[in-house]
């Protein structure tokens, strides 16, 4: 059952309603969609200090319509740099929706959020409502492995400012009257209700890890670019990155995830969704080039995000790997001088 389709009820011209999000025209989306069509900008060190590298891509080689990458110089002001940028999220009057990622990556970021809060008076959460990339096949939610769980226990620190567990969503896998996973059947119609769910919540940010493979969500390498969100096998290399949180035993780890598919996330950006992935440690330097720099393929499906307007990367030195040694050390075709300039 590799990469099974989308349920029959659910042609790609499925009328999904797909409300405006509520942006203004002073939007920074707007300007930053704007200023980057055509373009690549690195920013190294903390955010503010941007150099615009536009025209120094050798466009016969590579092909970045518009993608911020940010290299910080660790995992830390990574974080930091992400957090600072969720916060800013929540701290947004008319902005209620947060598109959440799992995984550890996430785990020093949350961290941050709290921190960065942990004294704002007059925060009120009451109104978001967070909305998950996947959810595994085979864990109930109370499971400590299941991302239900992880995102409790990663917001719970918000209960303080009026958020609810309840205004947490993600694929609904487990059917609670009998105590198993859900059927099949049930499972397609989990996909398409998640789907509708997911656009008609306007979601000014959604968060993205990446896969060792280059998955986002748990959208596999070859699964279908275009995608919904759909009933997703994971990969033996997926399965093998995770067992981790299994304790290092491979068969606990379920074969089935529901998720969100890079065709939902296409949709999210162009109606004004800020895609914002983050990436450290050396582990997640190839999939960052080849999400940066491969050829835009189904093989690595990050790299389908060049395509889509309103991506930043952040990434560490480590995961930024191969891009920040060519642009720090070598004479390199990507850089040009200023860059060089500004770190001497
Ligand atoms: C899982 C999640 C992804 C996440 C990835 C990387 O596969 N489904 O959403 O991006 O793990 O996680 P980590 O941050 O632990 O490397």
């Amino acid at each position: 059952m590799l990469h099974e389709n989308p349920p029959a009820q659910y042609p790609l011209n499925h009328p999904i309603p797909l409300p405006k999000a509520p942006m203004k025209d002073d939007d920074p989306f707007v300007d930053r969609q704007g200023i980057l069509a055509g373009s690549v900008r690195l920013t190294i060190g903390r955010v503010g200090q941007e150099i615009d590298v536009s025209g120094a891509i050798d466009s016969s080689r590579v092909y970045i319509p518009g993608v911020t990458v940010v290299i910080a110089p660790d995992a830390g002001i990574a974080s930091d740099i992400a957090a600072t940028r969720i916060v800013e999220v929540l701290r947004e009057s008319g902005s209620r929706g947060l598109g959440t990622a799992t995984g550890g990556t996430m785990g020093p970021i949350w961290q941050r959020v709290h921190a960065q809060i942990a004294s704002d008076a007059a925060l009120d959460l009451q109104s978001l409502f967070t909305v998950g990339l996947d959810e595994y096949v085979g864990l109930s939610p109370s499971s400590p492995q299941s991302y239900h769980q992880e995102m409790r226990s990663r917001l719970q620190p918000l209960q303080r400012f009026g958020f609810r567990s309840e205004q947490i969503h993600l694929p609904d896998t487990w059917d609670d009257k009998t105590g198993r996973p859900k059927s099949p059947q049930q499972l397609r119609e989990e996909c398409f209700r998640y789907e509708a769910l997911v656009h008609s919540l306007p979601l000014r940010l959604q968060l993205l890890g990446l896969g060792h493979d280059g998955h986002i969500g748990f959208s596999m390498p070859w699964s279908d670019l275009h995608q919904r969100t759909h009933i997703s096998d994971l990969s033996p290399k997926t399965r093998a990155a995770n067992a981790r949180f299994f304790s290092d035993d491979l068969d606990a780890v379920p074969k089935q995830a529901v998720t969100m598919g890079m065709g939902t996330l296409s949709a999210m950006a162009h109606r004004g969704t800020e895609l914002l992935l983050i990436a450290t440690g050396a582990q997640k330097a190839d999939a960052v080039r080849d999400a940066l720099f491969g050829m835009i393929s189904p093989g690595c499906p990050a790299s389908y995000l060049r395509l889509l307007p309103n991506v930043t990367f952040v990434l560490d030195q480590k995961a930024a790997g191969d891009l920040l040694g060519g642009v720090l050390e070598a004479p390199n075709p990507l850089i040009s001088q200023p860059l060089r300039d500004m770190t001497s």
